[in-house]
């Protein structure tokens, strides 16, 4: 395709993925927040470079768009290799895993993205790779098979998961470095959002950050998301500068409140309150009930909004909490015994 092939669509979508890389943090120094992460992978990458080996492999978990993805690449970067990039459900085939395997040089970086939907034969090619840097593939059909046995070069596996509980426990115990990415607190997400304004070249104040960063469910994604439509809103409106002001009133019409709950996590906790006094609700009835899928409400409105305390884990399932009733102005129905 020459020059005169793009569209202006494409030029735009190239200018908004061009955003989006620099909005990412390049090294661990700009990677705000996850302290505890990254002190224990700084160690964890200074000794491997000093023995010359291979990282060991790292597994992130955590709830959407906290900064998986980013961090395995502020770590190739770190470790200064190349990163080859994938995701679970697009490795199909034993044949497309050994295609990506052969690629890597000695240290190289694999991400594999959704690591827990890889396909299980896949997975199990996976264990020697990880384990003693080998695999063995089957070639030929029937008289003619036999396996060969392809050495490797030492790599570093990171995978990335919302679900840790979906991994087997085999694949999981390969993983040396294994690290729960936590949601952010207000003072990192302020930091988050003054640095994107400064990418995004618009000017914003410490309450404009604030509140941006107090309505952004603790997560990076979310924050970057409102600052560009905040900053769409103020723009508009022909101001200069994003304040705690017009940052609460372009949010309000945005819907996302001043808790930081979305459509969704209000929907969900009014219709647990209204069908079901409060709960206990199980995930699926949750989900069901308000046109999600469970795997969506179990990794990215659940979380949330137990960490904020809205709602509250019981054995008999999930009860949406006093605070919740007051924070939606609803009184809490009177029961016995509490
Ligand atoms: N620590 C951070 N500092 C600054 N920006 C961050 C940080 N973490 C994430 N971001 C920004 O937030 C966005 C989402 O991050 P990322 O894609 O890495 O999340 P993720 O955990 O991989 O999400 P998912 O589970 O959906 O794949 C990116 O645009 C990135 O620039
Ligand atoms: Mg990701």
């Amino acid at each position: 395709m020459d020059q005169d092939d793009i569209t202006s669509d494409q030029v735009l979508n190239q200018q908004e993925a061009n955003i989006e890389k620099t909005l990412r943090p390049q090294s661990l120094q700009q990677y705000i927040g996850q302290s505890k992460v990254k002190n224990q992978l700084q160690v964890y990458i200074q000794a491997a470079q000093k023995r010359e080996e291979a990282l060991d492999h790292v597994l992130l978990y955590g709830p959407p768009g906290l900064g998986k993805t980013t961090l395995a690449l502020v770590i190739a970067n770190e470790l200064q290799v190349k990163l080859h990039s994938t995701t679970g459900p697009s490795i199909e085939k034993a044949g497309d895993l050994v295609a990506i395997l052969s690629e890597l040089q000695p240290g190289d970086v694999l991400f594999i993205d959704e690591i827990h939907r890889l396909p299980k034969n896949v997975e199990e090619i996976l264990y020697s790779a990880m384990e003693d840097f080998y695999i063995d593939i089957v070639v030929g059909q029937g008289a003619d098979a036999h396996a060969i046995h392809y050495p490797l070069p030492p790599f570093t596996l990171i995978g990335a998961t919302t679900r840790a509980g979906q991994l087997s426990a085999p694949l999981r115990s390969r993983f040396g470095i294994i690290e729960h990415m936590a949601y952010y607190d207000e003072n990192e997400l302020m930091l988050i959002v003054k640095r994107s304004a400064q990418v995004l070249d618009i000017a914003i104040d410490d309450t404009g950050a604030q509140e941006l960063a107090r309505r952004s469910r603790g997560t990076p994604r979310v924050a970057n998301r409102l600052l560009k439509r905040v900053r769409d809103f103020v723009q508009v409106a022909g101001q200069e500068k994003i304040t705690a002001q017009n940052a609460a009133s372009a949010l309000d019409q945005l819907q996302v409140d001043n808790a930081g709950l979305d459509q969704v996590d209000r929907k969900l906790l009014l219709m647990m309150i209204n069908l079901y006094q409060g709960g206990p609700l199980g995930l699926k009835t949750m989900a069901v009930n308000i046109g999600e899928e469970q795997e969506t409400v179990e990794a990215v409105y659940e979380p949330y909004l137990l960490q904020r305390g809205f709602l509250k884990r019981t054995p008999r399932g999930r009860v949406v909490t006093a605070k919740a009733y007051q924070h939606l102005g609803i009184n809490p129905p009177q029961k016995n015994g509490e």
